[in-house]
């Protein structure tokens, strides 16, 4: 596959870790880049938190060199505000920049933003003009399929984002309607391609390399952005990678005792942006995604949703491999995964 072109940014592969709110902080991030993403971002901010440098924005903005190319996405509706926005975020040192024409919660939508703004092409085509012209950085945009079935503008608004200088466009094929509900339709992933010439990412339903290998040949996209098909198995880009180059999976997949050496250092990397309280709120959410498939892992679940300290969550991690251990036994040396190879106290 070629790799994905944002403009002068040529990333390593066509493979983008999707921007998450409440999930995409710095942890997930390198954890997707060294697994396979070939870009990240960091979790959509609110036009408005951002311009005001609110409290939370600067948690949620964080990132460091080694995540580089690193993206921002914002969502707003006002063409100055962006404008101003994307100015700050170039200066902050951001590779790139998208706006968020795709989320569907109502906090944003009452704003007009997010998916809101597919109900309003005119606006939202100056918002695209605003922004890119502002900056030099390449700048795109996450549009879904349109506002309901009456009214499925992705062409209209792609053909906008092209027009006004976007260097690529992501589609979440659902429309703001259906939410996350029934199925992402790249059939319609397939039209935007054929509508408009900048490279059209394809977002939804990717769960597996060959759902990616699928959308990609049915649909002719240029790359795939994967949100929920990773969660606690970032390996899935660099298994998606394979496939697309070997036709396979070539790398084993990780074993229960791997995946739990990756959920400790998850936990570690989040202590690093996170005071511990914090740190083992976010945990509780993703420990669950990493253990689900782990036999016996059901039984310690609960206590995963409730630890409230590094030390606790450790032992409920101890106790995991421990349980697992008992039931398929491992090598005498085999220290992958426990507590003393990665937790210096
Ligand atoms: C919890 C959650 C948070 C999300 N946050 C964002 C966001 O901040 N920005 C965005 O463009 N999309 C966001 N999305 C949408 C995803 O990027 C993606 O388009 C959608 O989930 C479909 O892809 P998937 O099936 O791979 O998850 C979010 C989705 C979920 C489930």
């Amino acid at each position: 596959m070629t790799p994905l072109k944002y403009g002068p940014i040529t990333l390593k592969n066509n493979l983008v870790a999707a921007p998450l709110a409440g999930i995409s902080n710095r942890a997930y991030r390198v954890l997707c880049r060294r697994y396979g993403a070939g870009l990240a971002y960091v979790e959509m901010l609110k036009v408005e938190s951002y311009l005001h440098h609110n409290r939370k924005t600067m948690t949620l903005k964080y990132y460091r060199e080694d995540e580089r190319p690193v993206g921002i996405q914002f969502a707003g509706n006002n063409p100055a505000w962006l404008a101003e926005a994307c100015r700050m975020a170039e200066d902050e040192g951001y590779d790139t920049i998208d706006l968020n024409m795709g989320c569907p919660v109502p906090k944003i939508g009452k704003c007009g933003a997010g998916s809101a703004l597919m109900a309003y092409p005119e606006r939202a085509a100056k918002c695209m003009e605003a922004m890119v012209s502002a900056v030099k950085i390449p700048v795109t945009v996450k549009i879904r399929a349109g506002v309901n079935d009456n009214c499925l503008n992705f062409r209209e608004i792609g053909r906008m984002a092209e027009q006004a200088g976007m260097v690529a466009i992501t589609i979440h094929p659902r429309t703001r309607a259906q939410s996350f509900t029934g199925l992402a339709n790249h059939q319609l992933t397939g039209e935007l391609k054929a509508a408009v010439s900048i490279p059209v990412i394809a977002s939804g339903d990717v769960k597996e390399p060959e759902d990616a290998v699928r959308v990609l040949r049915q649909s002719g996209c240029d790359g795939i952005m994967i949100g929920r098909g990773c969660w606690g198995r970032p390996w899935l880009f660099r298994e998606i990678d394979e496939v697309l180059h070997y036709g396979r999976v070539v790398t084993e997949t990780p074993g229960p005792i791997e995946r739990l050496a990756v959920l400790r250092e998850h936990f570690e990397m989040l202590l690093e942006s996170f005071d511990p309280r914090h740190a083992c709120q976010v945990v509780r959410r993703y420990a669950t995604w990493y253990i689900k498939d782990i036999p016996g892992s059901a039984q310690f679940r609960h206590r995963m949703t409730k630890v409230e300290s590094r030390n606790e969550f450790h032992e409920v991690l101890d106790d995991i491999t421990a349980h697992f251990e008992s039931v398929v036994g491992v090598p005498e040396d085999e220290y992958v995964g426990r507590r003393a190879a990665l937790v210096s106290t």
